[in-house]
Parts: C-alpha cells; sequence; structure tokens
C-alpha cells in the first residue's frame, strides 16, 4: 500500500501490534514480534512507546526477535543493534528482559554455529513469529540476507555487501570501522512469520522497492524472496513508490 507518509504507516502498523498485543493478552498467551533496525522503523516504536505510556498498552505478554546485529560487536556499544534496541523501545515499556532477544554480536566464533540453531529452536518453541517488522537495504537484503541469499537459508554468520558497508558508514564514520559481518536470521526464519510487513521511506529506496515487488524472485535480490509470502504488506511512501 502506497501510505501518505511515513507517519500514518507507523501508526498503522504499530495499531495492528497492539491489537495483536491486546488480543494475545485476553487469552493468556504470548504475542511474538520480529524486529528490525535502522531508520525505516523508528517512528514505529515510538509510537508503541506512546501507546504504553499514554494508553497503558502493557508488553508483559510480549517476546520480541531481532533479525540481525553486526559481528562482533560489543552491546555497550552505541552503534550495536543492542544499544538501538533498548534506547529506542525496550528502555521504556514494560517488556519483561527475558523476552528480549537480538543475536549476540559477542558470542566466540566456534560457537556461533550452534548459537544460530539455538535462536531458530528459540523461535519456534515460542509458536513463531506473529508480526514481522523489515526494512529493505539498497542491495535488496531483508535482515542482513544479502544478495546470493538462498530461500531456504537459517539464523547464520553472514559476509555485509560492500554497499552495504557504504551505508553502514553513514553511523560508523569511517569505513574501516564498520564491521564486516552479521548475525542474522535467514529468508527461511522470516518467511515463517505469520504476518510480514515490508517497509521503505523516500527516493533513495525507489529503485529497490521497484526491484522487490516488480523482479523476478531471485538470490539477487533477497527481497523477492516475500513475493512467495501469502500475507506481506508493503507499506511505503510516495517517493520510495516513483518508480512502479
Ligand atoms: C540495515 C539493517 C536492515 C535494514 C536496512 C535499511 O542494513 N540490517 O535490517 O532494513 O539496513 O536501513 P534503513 O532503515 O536505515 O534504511
Amino acid at each position: 500500500a502506497i501510505k501518505e507518509s511515513e507517519d500514518v504507516a507507523c501508526k498503522e502498523v504499530a495499531s495492528d501490534i497492539a491489537r495483536l498485543i491486546i488480543e494475545k493478552q485476553k487469552k493468556g498467551k504470548t504475542a511474538v514480534l520480529g524486529l528490525a533496525t535502522g531508520v525505516t522503523p523508528i517512528k514505529i516504536y515510538q509510537e508503541l512507546v506512546k501507546k504504553h505510556r499514554e494508553e497503558g498498552l502493557s508488553f508483559h505478554n510480549v517476546v520480541t526477535f531481532n533479525l540481525d546485529e553486526y559481528y562482533p560487536q560489543s552491546k555497550t556499544s552505541e552503534l550495536s543493534y543492542y544499544y538501538f534496541m533498548h534506547h529506542h523501545l525496550f528502555d521504556h515499556i514494560d517488556i519483561p528482559a527475558e523476552n528480549i532477544n537480538i543475536p549476540d554480536g559477542e558470542i566466540e566464533s566456534d560457537k556461533i554455529a550452534d548459537y544460530c540453531k539455538f535462536y531458530e529452536e528459540k523461535i519456534d518453541a515460542y509458536g513463531g513469529i506473529d508480526i514481522q517488522i523489515l526494512g529493505i537495504g539498497r542491495t535488496g537484503h531483508i535482515g542482513f540476507n544479502e544478495p546470493g541469499s538462498r530461500q531456504e537459508s537459517l539464523t547464520r554468520l553472514v559476509k555485509l555487501h560492500p554497499v552495504t558497508i557504504m551505508d553502514a558508514t553513514r553511523e560508523f564514520i569511517r569505513e574501516e570501522q564498520v564491521p564486516r559481518r552479521a548475525i542474522t536470521m535467514g529468508i527461511k526464519t522470516i518467511s515463517k512469520a505469520r504476518k510480514v510487513y515490508l517497509l521503505a521511506w523516500g527516493e533513495k529506496k525507489a529503485p529497490i522497492i521497484k526491484e522487490a515487488i516488480e523482479g523476478g524472485i531471485s538470490e539477487e535480490i533477497p527481497a523477492t524472496f516475500l513475493q512467495n509470502h501469502p500475507n506481506v504488506s508493503v507499506m511505503i511512501d510516495s517517493d520510495a513508490a516513483l518508480e512502479l
């Protein structure tokens, strides 16, 4: 759907999340959210914090799984996705700390494979993700599934694409400072979510949005795999829709 603005789109997604949380609360169940970082979803998190403060929306029954984290990356770094999520959302709501899952950028390298398997199993143990939020990178990545990622891919250690490293330089200041790798949920992990929101704002995302939506399904543009998903909402503003 093409929305009048990022604000309108983010309010709509936040309302859908709030509805899910309340519905699950009534049944004594858990709401499982798949969350993304980057500037794209920030307003959704602001809306959720507002609903917590002004409407008393509780997150006591919410479990979250973040898509990805740089590797290696320390949790205390302000550039970690761990920091980002706490700063924008978790520090301002009543979610139990043990319900928060973010790929661990501090894990020892010989433990990564087991850790990734554990991350997958934990998602499954909670019954899978109810709502998954996604941004999109200029390479067509979702999470950090760069070109070449397989449709069957699961949580794993990946190498970042040079374009992604260049885009991340805006936060890391110097290109050499950008971690070369990341731990990311796979395409299959993302595809198992029952509802997916793919979000993009601004002209810079217009070319990749065109490829993601209108292009043929291929590993070259991993976001095209979402075309196979039965329940995806693409939420974009008019600038990101310029090339459709
Ligand atoms: C990063 C993240 C992605 C995100 C993308 C777009 O690489 N790993 O999950 O979707 O960048 O970022 P932004 O929302 O800042 O444009």
